[in-house]
């Protein structure tokens, strides 16, 4: 492709506050955490970051709260040179906030107050509806409201946009509305909270994105953290390790799976090869603190894929 990829993310902001702690208290129990970090987060503008540090052109549209945070996170957007005509402040509102609870493997606990998130309507799709034709690819989560989610879908339909939707946080789905999404890209817990099926292990995934697939999905990634990440469509599916890496936090790791994998799509990328790069990319974002600021830019990520691409060829021969 000759020119930059350019990608939209109609999704949530968030102020992410992240806890770090050897365990967790019990009920009525104070105990001491060990660090603490504050930072910008919200799956949306994760998955919009992660597209941006990837190189492509990123158009967030948004909704933000009339407190403090609100200015701070327009700030931030522009200053990763995201675009934000369609990012407002809604009077009266707080803006998203997760307080986030890792422990000392890396796993995180989050809880999600939307805020001002849910004030984001089909209305304002409408709203940036030309610069939304515009994209190759529309990028959804569900930290906003469902009608929006569902509207956009259409919306992306309608146009022959790609659309990638991340059903997190995982909640009961119209599956009719979403039937024409070209990806749709749960972890195990969301998968399971959708279909009723436990995902445990690689098999428990493809009995999962049959589920979904049946339902008239045209493709279902199930990302499952250290173990990759499942690929499947109706001929077929593939399961895609993981790369090996230290992970200190897993928090926003989906995320950036989800904004590289619009942007190596985007730029032609074939569909498998998409999905391991975006393992890299994941990855590679656990080894650091935070959601944003543990996102790599393009130009370190690809020299690690440099390495780590070629051991892998090395080690199928
Ligand atoms: O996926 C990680 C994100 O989930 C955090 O940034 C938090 O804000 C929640 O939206």
């Amino acid at each position: 492709m000759s020119r930059r990829p350019r990608v939209a993310v109609v999704g949530s902001a968030n102020i992410d506050l992240t806890t770090f702690a050897d365990r967790f208290p019990n009920a009525g129990e104070t105990i001491f955490g060990q660090r603490f970090d504050l930072g910008f987060g919200g799956k949306g503008a994760n998955q919009a970051v992660a597209g941006r540090l990837c190189g492509a052109d990123v158009f967030m549209v948004a909704r933000v709260g009339s407190d403090l945070f609100g200015p701070a996170t327009i700030e931030n957007f522009e200053k990763l040179g995201i675009d934000t005509t369609h990012v407002k402040q809604v009077e009266g509102w707080s803006s998203g906030v997760a307080p986030i609870f890792v422990e000392p493997n890396g796993q995180n606990r989050i809880l999600v107050v939307k805020g001002a998130n849910d004030a984001l309507k089909p209305a304002d799709v409408d709203a940036a509806a030309e610069m939304l034709k515009s994209t190759d690819c529309i990028v959804l989560q569900f930290e906003i409201p469902l009608e929006t989610v569902y509207y956009t879908v259409a919306f992306a339909r309608k146009h022959g946009i790609r659309c990638i939707l991340n059903p997190a946080p995982g909640q009961p789905v119209d599956m009719g509305a979403l039937a024409s999404l070209d990806y749709f890209v749960p972890n195990e817990s969301e998968a399971e909270s959708i279909t009723g099926i436990a995902v445990r292990n690689v098999d428990d995934a493809r009995k999962c994105a049959n589920k979904l697939l049946n339902e008239g999905i045209h493709r279902v990634i199930i990302t499952l953290g250290a173990k990759g990440s499942l690929l499947a469509s109706r001929a077929a599916s593939e399961h895609v390790p993981a790369f090996a890496v230290k992970s200190v936090d897993s928090t926003g790791a989906g995320d950036a799976f989800i904004g590289s994998f619009a942007v190596f799509l985007a730029e032609g990328v074939p569909e498998p090869e998409a999905v391991r790069r975006a393992n890299l990319y994941a990855g590679l974002s656990t080894t650091g603190v935070g959601t944003q600021k543990s996102f790599y830019d393009r130009a370190r990520f690809d020299s690690e894929w440099n390495v780590r691409s070629k051991e892998l060829s090395a080690a199928k021969r």
